[in-house]
């Protein structure tokens, strides 16, 4: 990373899972030094523990944090938000950057609540951030090149980062944030049929990663062609693949999974609401 990066401070609001992921991802690579990251959070001793583990420093207020800080990274839950901002909308000068993660809270309302934050970003990440396989859909309040490369320096490190209007961001939470829980589901369902069939755990584990791994990795090697002619290179007309995938159509797994996602979609629109 270029030197201006391992210049900045960087803080934390929030030291929950997301915090950590992203902990876990950028001193991985060594992309910013341990002693440019400072955290604030709620509740002192899981604070203490999170700082403790990372070997990172704390600092003993939001307050404090966005004056030590010239990025800050906001990562508490949407119903936490107003409580834990509100109090610091005046505290920002036009150089910092603030990168909010909360689920469900537009870029309309964040500047409404901080008018004098002028780099704000709406990201939107996913956990695999933590071992450097992530993917981050990002939006601005309006066009700013400069930002939009300090945004995608700063996370390209972690994952693939994509910038797109902020229509899209609710259908990118489910596919691609709440998505990587719903493959992990469906890898369950792997686990489970291997073990029923006396496969030992760690085995039927392997088996089942590796099955879905391989098949990404597939359709990732061959952009040129859609899923359902890769799947037809698997599922010869009348064979046994076939025959699995027609009772899947019969069971009609595709509503299943489209009342799942729809009804992800309906609570990501409720988070900052409730
Ligand atoms: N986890 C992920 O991988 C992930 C992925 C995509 C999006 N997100 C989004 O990121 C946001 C955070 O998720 P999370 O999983 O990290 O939640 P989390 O584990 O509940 O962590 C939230 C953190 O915010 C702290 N907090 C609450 N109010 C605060 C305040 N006033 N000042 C300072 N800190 C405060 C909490 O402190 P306490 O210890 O007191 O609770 C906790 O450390 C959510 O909106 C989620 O939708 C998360």
């Amino acid at each position: 990373m270029s030197d201006i990066f391992s210049r900045l401070n960087y803080g934390f609001i929030g030291t929950g899972s997301l915090c950590q992921a992203f902990l876990q991802g950028f001193l991985q690579n060594n992309r910013i030094p341990k002693e440019r990251i400072f955290l604030s959070s709620r509740t002192p001793a899981r604070l203490q523990k999170t700082a403790k583990r990372f070997s990172v420093q704390t600092v003993s207020s939001n307050e404090e944090l966005v004056l030590t800080s010239q990025v800050i990274f906001l990562c508490v839950k949407p119903d936490d938000l107003v409580p834990a901002i509100e109090p610091l909308a005046s505290q920002f000068n036009p150089q910092q950057t603030l990168i909010s993660f909360p689920a469900g809270v537009p870029l309309s309302e964040l500047k409404k609540l901080l008018p004098h934050v002028k780099r704000l970003v709406r990201v939107v990440p996913n956990t695999p951030m933590s071992i450097g396989e992530g993917l981050f859909a990002y939006s601005l309040v309006q066009a700013d090149s400069g930002l939009e490369s300090f945004v995608e320096t700063l996370l390209s490190p972690l994952g693939k980062v994509l910038k797109m209007p902020e229509d899209n961001l609710s259908a990118f939470t489910v596919a691609a944030s709440s998505g990587v829980a719903f493959v992990l589901e469906l890898m369950q369902y792997w686990n489970e049929w291997l073990e029923n069939h006396h496969f030992p755990a760690e085995l039927a584990r392997k088996i089942s990663t590796h099955t879905f791994l391989g098949a990404a990795l597939w359709a990732k090697s061959f952009p040129d062609l859609s899923l359902a002619q890769l799947q037809l290179q698997v599922a010869s007309k009348k064979g046994m693949t076939a025959e699995g995938l027609k009772a899947f159509n019969e069971a009609q797994l595709d509503s299943v999974l489209h009342y799942g996602f729809e009804k992800t979609a309906l609570r990501e629109k409720k988070l900052f609401q409730d």
